[in-house]
């Protein structure tokens, strides 16, 4: 297997545009291409080199585009395949790469392949799916297995007037194709090349680690603990042996020695030796990988019931998610950083804070930039953007995934406000509100009210014009930040040295150094008070720093809240 000899995303930091929040180019309240164009030169300057886009493919947007109905055509709400042309040939002149987020796991119901499965159960698409007869029990008919899915309670769904069903991983109407099937995988190669030959550079495959199911269908014997009859068992479609296999030849077909880079989204509980074997440099079938295994370090997730205060990021946890995957692949393959992305709460809210704002944002920025890997920030990051903290339950519910679970935590009988204030805390819609772009009417992301709910962060002051103003802006600091890591002789160190932590066992500070011909050491504070952190080097240059001033006598370092340095040492 042919594998890309560059890897030019080492040398690079990306940048995840949710599109339909990005920036609105034809004032109809929704974002496009238009609006990403226009913006390109933000983008420049931030520092970031590539993006990755989530879905603009065709889509009745049940699941915010990673339900495609043609993956040949583009959104009309996005735009159209010429405005995808000028988007490319933008972005490559300011060397920005572009990046396109591919569904390979699903299509949506209404994607004329499935529309034909169901209307003609001998037809040829009927086997791109998996369909499968339903078991009788009594004079009931249950779905053929007890397996759960990520959105709904089963992954079955009923065909209308029989006594088959069809498979789903997420969304009732997003069933999963079946990479068992040659057909199938030749039909995604073509599709993945149809893009590469218009110009893109690579693609964020999708739920990727679900490809392969257990086609002998037989129930999970897991725990049922809601007593629904359902079972969410990840071994029986996730990070099975098949999908290294399927990813070869996706690569071979697909890319066909093209230097195109393929990241792949692989939840699934995926352990750091799986993810190794498909990122490896020479024999990997994907160059890089996102797990989620640093995204919910405090507690956040299903957390319905708990009050705000006991959402507290566990620093340990932190550092040792990042360090087993560190361990484990840094020799062999190449690792992408990410705190939050569109699935998530806003990184502010998940392990930074309100009180101490800037400081928090450039905190998590900085100690994400410095590890070892190429880091990914999500829209609105940069500006220190917050929680849709007003948001009402139908905002929210706008989210399939989070529809899906309201519904399943009215039945099991919690209230609507405990639902609202979890939600505020920990649902997907939090981090697809539009980007502020200025302090006009709707934060200058459109000129109409905008379609999805939006924050009043722009009010506040967290909008990109307010924040270019101002040297000790939160947008500023992340320049200055990306700027340092992109510099070729600190980014040699932090990809090619060894990465050694400093004090693991502070339960509030995360501190790693970098050793080469000089030493960059970063020392953060995760919490909002203050924290002592013992210190035996001698600080040779200050890169960057959060706060005035350094706190330091007799070897101990006073870190006041989230107070945050990149340090040249000795
Ligand atoms: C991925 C996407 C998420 C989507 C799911 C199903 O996890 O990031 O937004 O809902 O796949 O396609
Ligand atoms: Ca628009």
């Amino acid at each position: 297997m042919e594998k890309n000899s560059d890897r030019w995303w080492r040398n690079e930091v990306g940048y995840i545009v949710y599109p339909e929040a990005f920036k609105d180019g034809n004032g109809d309240g929704i974002g496009d291409l238009k609006g990403l164009i226009s913006k390109l030169d933000y983008l420049k300057d931030l520092g970031v080199g590539m993006l990755w886009i989530c879905p603009i493919f065709a889509s009745p947007m049940e699941d915010n585009g990673y339900d495609v109905s043609d993956y040949y055509a583009i959104n009309p709400r996005f735009g159209s395949l010429e405005d995808l042309k000028l988007l490319l040939s933008e972005a490559h002149e300011r060397n920005i790469r572009i990046l396109l987020d591919l569904v390979l796991n699903h299509t949506s119901k209404e994607h004329p392949w499935f529309q034909k499965a169901l209307a003609d159960p001998s037809s040829e698409e009927r086997s791109y799916y998996i369909f499968r007869k339903g078991k009788m029990v009594g004079d009931k008919l249950l779905p053929p297995t007890n397996w759960g899915s990520f959105f709904t309670p089963s992954c079955w769904e009923k065909v209308e007037g029989s006594d088959e069903f069809y498979f789903h991983a997420f969304g009732s109407g997003m069933p999963d194709v079946d990479w068992s099937n040659p057909k199938v995988r030749e039909l995604y190669a073509e599709i993945a090349d149809f893009y590469i030959k218009l110009g893109v550079d690579g693609f964020r495959l999708d739920a990727v680690a679900h490809l392969a199911k257990d086609l002998s269908f037989t129930d999970s014997d897991l725990y049922d603990e809601d007593g629904d009859g359902f079972v969410l068992d990840p071994s029986k479609f996730s990070n099975r042996p098949e999908l290294f296999h399927y990813l070869e030849e996706f690569r071979e077909k697909a890319l066909k020695g093209r230097s195109v880079l393929l990241i792949g989204e692989v939840g699934g509980s995926v352990q750091p030796y799986e993810g190794k074997a498909l990122a490896d440099r020479l024999s990997g079938p994907l160059d890089l990988l996102f797990n989620f295994d640093t995204v919910w370090n405090n507690g956040n997730f299903g957390s319905i019931g708990k009050k705000d205060e006991e959402i507290v990021t566990d620093v340990m946890q932190l550092k040792h998610n990042f360090t087993r995957w560190y361990d484990a692949c840094h020799n062999s393959c190449d690792m992408p950083l990410y705190w939050c992305n569109h699935d998530h709460p806003r990184l502010l809210a998940q392990y930074g804070s309100r009180i101490y704002r800037k400081e928090s944002a450039k905190a998590l920025a900085l100690t994400l930039l410095f590890l070892y890997g190429t880091p990914f920030l999500y829209q609105g990051e940069e500006l220190a953007m917050d929680n849709l903290i007003e948001g009402s339950i139908e905002d929210f519910a706008a989210d399939v995934g989070t529809a899906d679970s309201i519904t399943s935590y009215r039945k099991a009988g919690y209230s609507d406000e405990q639902i609202l204030s979890f939600l505020r805390r920990a649902a997907r819609m939090n981090a697809r509100t539009p980007l502020s772009w200025d302090s006009s009417p709707y934060g200058g992301f459109s000129e109409v009210k905008p379609l999805l709910p939006y924050t009043k962060d722009y009010l506040a002051g967290y909008n990109a014009k307010v924040e270019h103003d101002d040297p000790y802006s939160v947008l500023n600091f992340y320049r200055s930040a990306i700027a340092l890591r992109k510099n070729t002789y600190y980014n040699n160190l932090v990809q090619n040295s060894q990465l050694e932590w400093i004090d693991w066992n502070h339960q509030d500070v995360i501190s790693y150094l970098h050793r080469g011909y000089t030493t960059i050491m970063v020392i953060t504070n995760m919490r909002p008070y203050q924290v002592y952190f013992t210190f035996n080097f001698q600080i040779a240059d200050v890169l960057l720093h959060n706060y005035d001033g350094v706190l330091l006598s007799n070897h101990v370092l006073t870190l006041r809240p989230f107070e945050s340095y990149l340090l040249v040492v000795k």
